[in-house]
Parts: C-alpha cells; structure tokens; sequence
C-alpha cells in the first residue's frame, strides 16, 4: 500500500462458503432468491411509503428509510457472496476490503438509531397520544432520520481511523466471506489487543445496549397498551410485535458477531448470514403481510397501475375512493 508505511499486503483472501459444487448450487440460488426478494420487497415498501399520501405518517416514512438501509446493508456483502461462490480464488483488494466493511458499519450504524427512533415513535403514538402530533411531526422525522446518518458515520469513522493505518504485512486470510473490523484487525503484525476492545466497545457493546434499551422499552410500552384496553389494542399489538421481531432479528447476530467471546467460523457465517441475507428480506414480509394500512395501500397502489396502463392519460388520483 502506497499510503500506509511498511505495510506489503494490498489484498487479501476470503473464506469459501461451500467446497462441493452441489453446495454452491444450492447456496447460488438460496441467495440470489434472497437478494431478488430483498430488492423487490424493499423498493415496494418505498414506492408504497412515497407514492401513497395515506401513509405520509412518521411511522411509515421511518419504516421506508429503514427499507433502504436494509437493501444497503445487504447489497455491501451479497453480491460479493453470489460472485465469489463460483470462484476459486477469492482475493479481495484492501481498497474493497475497508470500503466494505466502512459501510457495512454506517448501514448498521444508520439501521440501529432508526430502530430506536420507530420505537419512540410507536412510544409517543402508545403513551402519549394526545402529544402524538405535536412531538412526531415530518420535522421530527427528518431529525431523527438526520440523526441517524450522523450517528451511522461516525460510528464507522471512529472505526476506520484505526484500521486503515494498520501495519498489514503476513497473514491474508480474513477467515469470513466478507472484511468486518474484527476479523481484519486480527491480520495487522501488532499487538491489536487494545483495538479489539475499541471494536468490541464501538460495535458489541453498544448494540448490546440498544438491544436491551429497546427490549425493555417494548415491554413498558406493551404494559400501557394493556392498562388501556380499547379495541386499538389488537393493532397496537401486531405493531409492537412486528417491531420486535425485527429488533430480535437484528441485534441478536450482531451481538454474537461482535460481543461473543468465542467465535467460531460456522457460527460467525450462521449469524451474517442472517444479518445480510434473512433480516433485509423479513423486514418487507413482516411490516407489509401484518400490517392494515400497508396492505390497503398496495391494493390502491396495483389499482392505480391498472388503471393507469389501461386508460391512457388516466388520473393518478383514487383519494375519494371507498376502501
Ligand atoms: C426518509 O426520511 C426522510 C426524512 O423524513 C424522508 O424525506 C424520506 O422520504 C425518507 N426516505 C424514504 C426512502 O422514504
């Protein structure tokens, strides 16, 4: 590397996922499958979220940009996994390598304030009804989403500065189908016992306080809806419950990627996986199939394509409609 000192490595090697051709197969269409429906079923919530006044609400503008962090956060490891599968030598440059896991860490970061913001959402919708509009305006929304990015970067930042002037001259083997600052960190010829803690710090404990911090968050929340029953009970509770899902589905492989003591290498690519590749694609699945107004808004929104495309110069417009 022309920039870093004394370094020689300008690339290194990821780990193959599957050595028998039948596994490759298999795992070339499992992800391909996934990656068709994290594309399609995330850029339909955002055209939905867009293009339906109706859901011009905090929960459903903050649900679409939670929609494309998760198409990004798939799309910085997967096609890179989908790619590599079939070929035999999997060098990634170190160029490629600290972009990947730069953004692999402004996503997650972006991912994880905006899971905390649809819970205060939901929190003032739930407990403080009367202040809802007052506190969760499109304002607040854009705060909050702005927050987000800031956070999300500096998150990554505060990582990056450290690694991208590590000494690298040994070992290239990154032992993952994909560069994370853990597994990275442990290639440098230094003593990196320091800067596995500040990885450790930034990335594992932090989720693993936002994970507890929401989980008990739901749960106080869950307690309010129950001491006001009211027949909005039921929706409120396929909400919170689809919220917590995807926390669940979310923190709980970046704590054992991050926090676990012991990694071993089938268990590091079991819960990647699941971040990369199951979460982005639930996510849809979950808001969209339990969700009224989301299922309401796809049915005006195919309407409007039908009508649209077979009357030419058709209006877009169905707002008096009865549904
Ligand atoms: C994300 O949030 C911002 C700010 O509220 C909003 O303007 C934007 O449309 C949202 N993004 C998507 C994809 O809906």
């Amino acid at each position: 590397m022309d920039q870093v000192n004394g370094s020689v490595v300008n690339e290194f090697l990821l780990l193959g996922l599957a050595q028998s051709l039948g596994m490759q197969v298999f795992l070339f269409l499992f992800f391909s499958l996934f990656y068709a429906g994290i594309i399609l079923g995330n850029l339909f919530i955002m055209f939905t979220v867009i293009f339906d006044s109706h859901l011009h609400s905090p929960m459903y503008i903050l649900l679409a940009n939670l929609s494309f962090i998760d198409l990004g956060l798939s799309s910085t490891t997967v096609p890179r996994m989908i790619s590599d599968l079939f070929s035999d030598c999997k060098i990634i440059s170190f160029h490629s390598c600290m972009i990947q896991m730069f953004f692999i860490h402004v996503m997650g970061g972006v991912e994880m304030i905006l899971l905390i913001a649809m819970a205060y959402d939901r929190y003032t919708a739930i407990c403080r009804p009367l202040h809802y509009l007052t506190i969760m305006n499109l304002k607040m929304c854009m705060l909050l989403v702005m927050t987000a990015w800031i956070i999300g970067v500096i998150h990554a930042v505060s990582q990056f500065v450290f690694v991208i002037n590590l000494p690298f001259c040994g070992p290239k083997n990154v032992g993952s189908f994909y560069c994370d600052f853990p597994r990275v960190i442990k290639l440098a010829c230094m003593d990196t016992y320091r800067l596995e803690f500040v990885v450790t710090a930034n990335s594992g404990f932090i989720s693993m306080g936002t994970f507890f911090f929401l989980i008990v968050s739901y749960i106080f929340i869950l307690i309010t809806v129950r001491q006001h029953s009211s027949k909005d009970l039921s929706k409120a509770f396929i909400t919170l419950s689809a919220h917590i899902t995807v926390v669940v589905l979310f923190f709980v492989p970046c704590m054992f990627l991050y926090v676990w003591p012991f990694p071993t290498k089938s268990m590091d690519t079991f819960f990647a996986i699941v971040d990369f590749v199951v979460t982005p694609v639930l996510n849809p699945a979950i808001y969209t199939l339990r969700n009224r107004d989301m299922k309401a808004a796809m049915r005006r929104l195919s309407r409007q394509v039908v009508i649209s495309s077979s009357y030419e110069g058709g209006r877009w417009n169905d707002e008096n409609e009865v549904y």
